[in-house]
């Protein structure tokens, strides 16, 4: 779809939001034409996915280990047959190499910065102190050059990496900078899961694309919507195919998307066995067919095409969902082609149990926090174009204030109320991970892929969900933010400072 079109589209979805009293006061600063002849049928479609058709190998990022360089850089990558403008870890290509530690080890990452603005990298998800986490602030200058060290004493689980430089975030990561930190441990190994090649990273984010590059240029209504793309790549590839054999495969998802959510299932209704999460395992496997999947989300799936017959082809898609609002969930699209290529035998079966998690007492909590979400659209013509579409607890992300005053080694319940709001936000503290409790309205329950230990949740309009945060010792001020990329640049973002 070309840009032209985009924005017709996405004018009309964000027509359909409004409540009927603020009809009136939108005509009045955008033009009825725009919004009336593009809703289709009474349903709204945002970024339209056009599939291409899957004749391009999946790609899998290089692995590197604790001692790497990275290179942000203004580069070219070839994608979807054309050499196009993109930004780098590297020459000639997106995406930076998979970083592969064991759990204990020393890291040792320089990143040298060659692009002509700001950059930094956040370690999502990595408990490390706050000197070494990518705070917003804490940038690298252009030319200059960053160490960052620390030692990893957490469990397995696939983290990743990307730039969070106030301002810059959803620009540098939409056109290419990002990367996967996968940690391992002995609990991990002793399950004797799908590796190697049977073990597949899956980084899925969708991107907009002109002749000549990656194009990143918000409209105010992306500003308050997310900024989507038309083309679904996945490890920097649209639309791929991957040969697989009649065996188990280990999927490590994550969602790199600046706002886009995926319900993803398989075609032809296959299971996924949902395994780990954002945290690394869970307790217990669990079995569904479709899981939601928002921005810096993590999944870890078994995936069993053994009885599949050769030839078959199985798409991992998108479904349509309902429960995000109007704005996301209204199309269903392929993602990646699996092919079944090869037969095999496979002695590999699901661990019953899969690691041990303690349950945190509800009752162990020395505080609670509410964090409510507002938001502007409508109230005025602003729409976020200045920061501040998007509020928490009324307030847009400033550097010089401190929100929240944590204590240390202290457990606390955070309050997640998006009762009254229109969007779906993907909530993330930086440096720890919770346990979800709950969630009320809305779905009202919480999803197989919610249990065991979080980052980020996804928490959609008309929900209010509880998390149950344990603090370390890491001390210093941190943040804590919507994972909509645009939601986070334009200030839905909060500062928390443990001491
Ligand atoms: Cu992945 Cu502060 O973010
Ligand atoms: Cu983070
Ligand atoms: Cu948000």
């Amino acid at each position: 779809m070309n840009r032209r079109s985009f924005v017709k589209v996405s004018g009309a979805s964000f027509g359909s939001i409004m409540f009927a009293s603020s009809i009136a006061e939108f005509l009045t600063s955008c033009t009825k034409t725009t919004i009336l002849n593009n809703t289709v049928g009474g349903t709204v479609q945002l970024a339209i996915v056009n599939e291409t058709s899957f004749l391009t190998p999946l790609n899998i990022p290089v692995t590197v280990g604790s001692n790497a360089t990275l290179n942000p850089q203004s580069t070219t990558a070839t994608i979807g047959g054309n050499s196009l403008q993109v930004l780098g870890y590297q020459p000639n290509g997106i995406l930076g190499p998979t970083i592969r530690i064991n759990k204990g080890d020393s890291v040792n990452i320089k990143v040298q910065n060659s692009l002509s603005e700001p950059t930094n990298i956040h370690w999502h998800g990595l408990e490390i102190p706050v000197n070494m986490d990518g705070h917003p602030s804490n940038v690298i200058n252009q030319s200059g050059s960053f160490n960052y060290q620390y030692s990893v004493s957490q469990r397995a689980s696939l983290s990743w990496y990307h730039p969070h430089p106030d301002g810059y975030t959803a620009s540098q990561v939409f056109k290419g900078l990002a990367g996967i930190f996968l940690i391992n441990d002995s609990e991990e190994a002793a399950l004797n899961l799908p590796s190697s090649e049977n073990e597949i990273p899956l980084v899925i984010q969708d991107k907009r694309f002109s002749s000549t590059g990656i194009v990143y240029s918000p409209s105010m209504m992306d500003n308050m919507n997310g900024y989507m793309g038309d083309k679904i790549l996945v490890n920097g590839v649209i639309s791929p195919f991957k040969e697989v054999s009649t065996r188990y495969y280990r999927l490590r998802i994550l969602n790199g998307s600046n706002s886009r959510i995926y319900n993803l299932a398989f075609s032809n209704n296959i299971d996924f066995t949902i395994i780990g999460n954002d945290g690394g395992l869970l307790k217990y496997p669990i079995t569904v067919k479709s899981i939601l999947l928002a921005p810096g989300e993590r999944l870890d799936v078994l995936v069993n095409f053994a009885g599949a017959t050769i030839g078959t082809e199985i798409f991992l898609q998108s479904n349509m969902f309902n429960t995000a609002g109007s704005m996301q969930g209204n199309q269903s699209f392929n993602i990646l082609k699996f092919v079944v290529t090869k037969s095999v035998t496979d002695t590999f079966s699901v661990p019953t149990k899969l690691s041990d998690i303690t349950t945190i007492a509800v009752s162990s909590a020395s505080k609670t926090r509410n964090f409510t979400i507002t938001s502007m659209q409508m109230q005025s013509g602003m729409m976020g174009q200045n920061g501040g579409g998007h509020q928490i607890n009324g307030k847009v992300y400033d550097k010089n204030r401190i929100d929240e005053y944590v204590a240390a080694n202290t457990t606390e319940i955070w309050t997640i109320d998006n009762s009254q709001g229109m969007e779906p936000h993907p909530m993330h503290i930086h440096a720890l991970h919770f346990q979800v409790l709950d969630r009320t309205g809305g779905r009202n329950q919480l999803i197989a892929s919610e249990y065991g230990w979080k980052d980020t949740v996804l928490v959609m309009p008309g929900e209010k969900v509880r998390v149950i945060v344990p603090f370390s010792s890491l001390t210093g001020t941190y943040v804590f933010h919507c994972h909509n990329l645009e939601h986070e640049d334009n200030g839905m973002m909060l500062q928390f400072q443990v001491s």
